[in-house]
Order: structure tokens, then C-alpha cells, then sequence
């Protein structure tokens, strides 16, 4: 199939969601120029970054784009690209080329180069598409454990102990995956609503999920602190610094304001995240290694393909998708996630179907 076919859908109106001034609107919209690569959405996932752009609060540096609506599963319609034929079953990673659309919206366009567009357009095997889960959010977590076990120069996690700050999606996740590469995970939470969500999907024991406020029971417990709740300010990093032993890590991967620093001598810890550096820091007499990544790319989507795909008891993903909504009903849902005087709070995934 030559690769420079575009595909014209120019003038063919579709629906699509639009952020706009803090608000969230549905537009019949049409477009104005050619793709090679088209995509039927039928699921995505609001992602809390998506929730900080409605609120204005994501920090979004020159070379990072919108992420709004960057996590669903939908079938390819049109392409032009070898190995990604219409009808195909597929998902999308965000960080390859920025020339797209949203994917909240019933169609998800897509530009770049024929390499690229196989590398951020992946298709799933039948078995990844029967049950409702959400690779993109996984793949990063996986990026993050990668990340601190390539600077820890760890194989498996057997003997770990590991603590985790948040019970969020990701924070679930890192304790699935940390347990399935050997480790006794224990996460801790701020409010009561994540912490019964988390014990109602039956995969931890209760005792493995704490409250935050208990934290100072666990002072030196951790092998590794995984820092994941949406927002990484100086109380939290005080107390992974706290539970961590010393000579342990602490691995940043939650919600960080731009210029952060903390520990002894302002350590950079925004850009550890970001820049997927590690650095040796101390704090209250203690020695630690804090590490971080951003993102993911093909590779970890991959793997997270493989973990869902061939361990299903190992990665209850799909236990995580707490809330159906109708495409239809976005706008309001989100905007109530975001509200800075009523905001709505759903432990887990909301998953947004699209039914047409
Ligand atoms: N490094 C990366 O590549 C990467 C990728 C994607 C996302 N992220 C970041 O990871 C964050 C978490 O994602 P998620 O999907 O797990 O979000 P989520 O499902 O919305 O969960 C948010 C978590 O943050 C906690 N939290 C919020 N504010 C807090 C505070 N002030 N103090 C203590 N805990 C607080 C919440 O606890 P409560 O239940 O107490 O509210 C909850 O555990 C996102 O916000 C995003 O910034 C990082």
C-alpha cells in the first residue's frame, strides 16, 4: 500500500470535544486537511492530566503539547500506513508526534511519518480488547519501575519492600506491578474513598492499604518509595523521605509544579522526574537516591501488553475502571472533576464510551 496516501475527510462533519477558556463543549466539527491515519475512537479514559488542563493547572513546558484526551482504544478507519489496516483494533502513545487531534472525540486523527505513526499507533490482539482497560496509564508506571531499576541495576524486585503515596490508578498499578516482579507493596492514601476502592478490587490484602496518616508507623520500612499521588509537594516528600531506609530510592512519578526542589541543598526534583535523572540526596540524616521518568513510549506499551495479555490474575486492570459515561456526557463530568467549589472525586478510571 503506497504510504503517501491522505486520507480526505475534509468537510465530513463528526463530534468532538473542545477545551476552551476553563469550559468543555461537544462540537459537530469537520476537517479541513488530509491524514494518513484515522482512528474510530469506542473508549478513552480522563486521565487527572486531563482534568489539570481543564483546570488551567497542568504546567505544560514549550516542548510538551496538550495532552487532552491522550488514553483510549478505538479501530482503525483509514490508513495508509503497511501493518495498520482499517478495522484493526488499536491503541495510541502520546509522545511520538504531536501533529493529531484530541481523542476525545468519535474520530482521532493522526500525522507523521510512516515510522512514527507505527510507533504511536499499536494495534492489540483479540484477547487485549475483550475486557475495558486503559494501556497508556499503565505503560507509565511500567516506565517508571524500568527507570528505578535501571539506576538501582535491579532485575526483580524479590525481598523489596515498597512503599507507595497514593492510591490513585497509578498508585494501584505500582503496587500490581511491584508485586508481580517480587515485592511486598504496601500503599498509603490520603482520603478514605481511594482507600476503600482500593480494597474493594480484592487483589491487596487489607492490611496492605493504609492511610497516610499512618505513615509514621513505617519510618525506615522501604526499600523504595514510590511517590504517586497528583500532586508532589514538600509534606509528601518529607514522608517518603521518612519511610525510605537509608540508602534506598525514592522513585518521583506523581504531579510535580515546575521548580520544585526539596531535600538537602534544593534538589532539583522536577527535573529528575522530567528529564528521567537520578541523584543522590540526604534529608533529616539520611542517604537516598530519588529517581523519576515521564511518560512512556512504544516499548513499555508493549510490555504492558504482554503483563494484561498473559497475567491477567497478576494485573486486574480493568477492576480500575470505577465509572461508564456516554461520550455525550464528557463536558459536564469533566468540568465537575475540575471545579475548583463542587468538584466530583471518582476513585479509579472513568471510562467515556462512544456508541456511534
Ligand atoms: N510520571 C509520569 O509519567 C506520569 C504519567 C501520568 C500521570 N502522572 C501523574 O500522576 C498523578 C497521579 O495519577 P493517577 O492516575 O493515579 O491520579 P488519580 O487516580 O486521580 O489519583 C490521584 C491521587 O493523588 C492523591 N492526592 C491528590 N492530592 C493530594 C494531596 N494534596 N496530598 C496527598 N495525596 C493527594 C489522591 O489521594 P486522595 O484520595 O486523598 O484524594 C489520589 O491518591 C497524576 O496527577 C499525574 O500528575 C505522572
Amino acid at each position: 500500500m503506497s504510504s503517501q496516501i491522505l486520507y480526505n475527510m475534509v468537510g465530513v462533519p463528526y463530534r468532538q470535544a473542545r477545551l476552551d477558556g476553563g469550559r468543555v463543549f461537544i462540537d459537530a466539527v469537520a476537517q479541513t486537511r488530509a491524514y494518513p491515519l484515522v482512528v474510530k475512537v469506542n473508549k478513552a479514559g480522563i486521565c487527572r492530566a486531563d482534568v489539570k488542563e481543564v483546570q488551567g493547572t497542568r504546567t505544560i513546558k514549550p516542548d510538551e503539547g496538550s495532552v487532552f484526551g491522550h488514553e483510549f482504544i478505538g479501530k482503525i478507519f483509514h490508513s495508509s500506513v503497511d501493518g495498520l489496516e482499517p478495522g484493526m483494533p488499536v491503541t495510541f502513545v502520546p509522545n511520538v508526534t504531536r501533529d493529531r487531534t484530541t481523542g476525545f472525540a468519535q474520530y482521532f486523527f493522526i500525522n507523521g511519518s510512516n515510522e512514527q505513526l507505527r510507533q504511536a499507533i499499536l494495534p492489540l490482539s483479540p484477547d487485549l480488547t475483550d475486557r475495558d482497560w486503559l494501556p497508556e496509564p499503565f505503560s507509565t508506571v511500567i516506565n517508571s519501575i524500568d527507570s528505578f531499576m535501571r539506576h538501582a541495576r535491579l532485575s526483580n524486585l524479590t525481598g523489596f519492600k515498597v512503599g507507595v503515596l497514593g492510591a490513585g490508578t497509578a498508585g494501584l498499578e505500582f503496587g500490581f506491578l511491584t508485586t508481580f516482579l517480587g515485592a511486598d507493596a504496601t500503599i498509603f492514601n490520603r482520603g478514605q474513598a481511594r482507600i476503600d476502592f482500593a480494597r474493594k478490587i480484592g487483589f491487596f490484602e487489607s492490611s496492605k492499604i493504609r492511610a497516610m496518616s499512618e505513615h509514621t508507623q513505617f519510618a525506615n520500612s522501604f526499600d523504595v518509595v514510590v511517590v504517586a499521588p497528583s500532586i508532589i509537594n514538600h509534606d509528601i516528600l518529607a514522608i517518603a523521605a521518612e519511610l525510605v531506609k537509608n540508602e534506598g530510592y525514592i522513585d518521583l512519578y506523581g504531579g510535580l509544579s515546575q521548580g520544585l526542589t526539596f531535600f538537602d541543598g534544593d534538589v532539583d526534583v522536577y527535573n529528575i522526574r522530567r528529564l528521567g535523572k537520578s541523584q543522590t540526596c540526604t534529608f533529616n540524616g539520611k542517604r537516598f537516591t530519588s529517581c523519576g521518568a515521564q511518560g512512556s513510549g512504544c516499548r513499555d506499551f508493549l510490555k504492558a501488553f504482554e503483563y494484561f495479555g498473559r497475567h491477567r490474575t497478576s494485573f486486574p486492570l480493568d477492576r480500575l475502571i470505577s465509572t461508564r459515561i456516554a461520550f455525550a456526557d464528557l463536558p459536564a463530568t469533566i468540568m465537575r472533576m475540575a471545579s475548583s467549589t463542587d468538584p466530583i472525586d471518582f476513585p479509579g478510571r472513568v471510562l467515556v464510551e462512544f456508541n456511534d
